[in-house]
């Protein structure tokens, strides 16, 4: 029997920015998915044949590498699907994580790679940010820049995305989720009509590259306060690119009139998941549900992908 494990992922900053090339801050979070996988008699998962509509991101990572006997797949999941918070991603990290231990050429490289390949066929687009950080762990910073540091990087139409693990401070960060589900293929295209046809909406995103540094920096410095200014300020981008939702909205300005830093949606958006960066974990939480979202206060997974036989 092959297992693993991977964290699910928050973008702190640059979300649809990164799409176009723009720098992205994301971290992996404490709550995890697992995959357990055995030979079998046919492919199943969960105990129901393999299918590719519930079982979209496994199904094609199993068809693009495994040729051996059909196996039998058993999943876990403590990340609500389809809330911003990575649960494609890190299904899809820690099954090929699995596959490629099966195959005895399991590397975090080769995890992350093949991670993004199959998110970007699957979704038709994207980024390998959010694949990047379920492999990972901690925090990185995707960046169109080459420096001493990066551990992968990727170049795919034009684009050029590094990806460079960074230091991060143990910090806690309340999660407010909207029940809506957010999808991330129709959300990334809104934005790219919009991104397309408007040299306005270009220019957002090249200002939200920019806070992105702007809030690495802040980070490193642990200084809270700038970080949580920036982001607003990333929030209101992502509001203008249309991005946000009213339920979005709502849980954002019930955070912020809690006390909060900063507060922003985090991932596709549309629905899904709004964070928040406090000292007062609780009374944000209570302050989320209170405006009719469900709240989760998340640490940092130090861990990335693991992976046993
Ligand atoms: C989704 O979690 C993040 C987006 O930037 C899409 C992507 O990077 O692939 C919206």
């Amino acid at each position: 029997m092959t297992v693993a494990s991977a964290p699910g992922k928050i973008i702190l900053l640059g979300e649809h920015g990164v799409v176009y090339g723009e720098p992205c801050l994301s971290v992996a979070i404490d709550v995890r998915v697992g995959i357990e996988m055995e030979n079998g008699e046919e492919f199943t998962v969960n105990g129901r044949k393999m299918d590719s509509r519930r079982h979209t991101y496994i199904k094609h990572t199993v068809e693009k590498l495994w040729k051996g006997e059909p196996l039998e797949i058993t999943t876990f999941s403590k990340i609500p699907s389809a809330s911003g918070l990575g649960s494609s991603a890190a299904v899809t990290v820690a099954t090929v994580a699995c596959l490629l231990k099966m195959n005895d050429t399991f590397t975090l490289e080769e995890t992350a790679k093949k991670s993004f390949e199959i998110e970007y066929e699957v979704q038709g687009g994207g980024s390998p940010n959010d694949t990047s950080a379920c492999t990972y762990g901690s925090a990185i910073l995707l960046s169109n820049e080459e420096k001493d540091g990066f551990v992968w990087k990727i170049s795919q139409q034009e684009k050029n995305w590094f990806v460079y693990p960074i230091d991060i401070p143990d910090i806690k960060l309340v999660i407010g989720m909207t029940g809506i589900k957010s999808k991330t293929k129709k959300q990334v295209e809104k934005v790219r009509k919009f991104v397309k046809y408007s040299s306005f909406a270009r220019e957002l995103t090249e200002e939200m590259g920019s806070l992105v540094l702007e809030g690495e920096r802040a980070l490193k410095k642990r200084d809270f306060t700038r970080l949580g200014e920036i982001m607003n300020e990333d929030q209101k981008i992502l509001h203008t690119l249309g991005a946000s939702s009213l339920e979005l909205e709502k849980l954002i300005s019930s955070a912020l009139k809690a006390g909060a830093y900063g507060a922003k949606l985090t991932g596709a958006g549309g629905g899904g998941s709004m964070i928040a960066l406090t000292d007062e974990h609780e009374k944000t939480a209570m302050a989320i549900e209170k405006a009719g979202g469900r709240a989760m206060v998340v640490s940092i997974s130090h861990e990335g992908v693991k992976v046993w036989d």
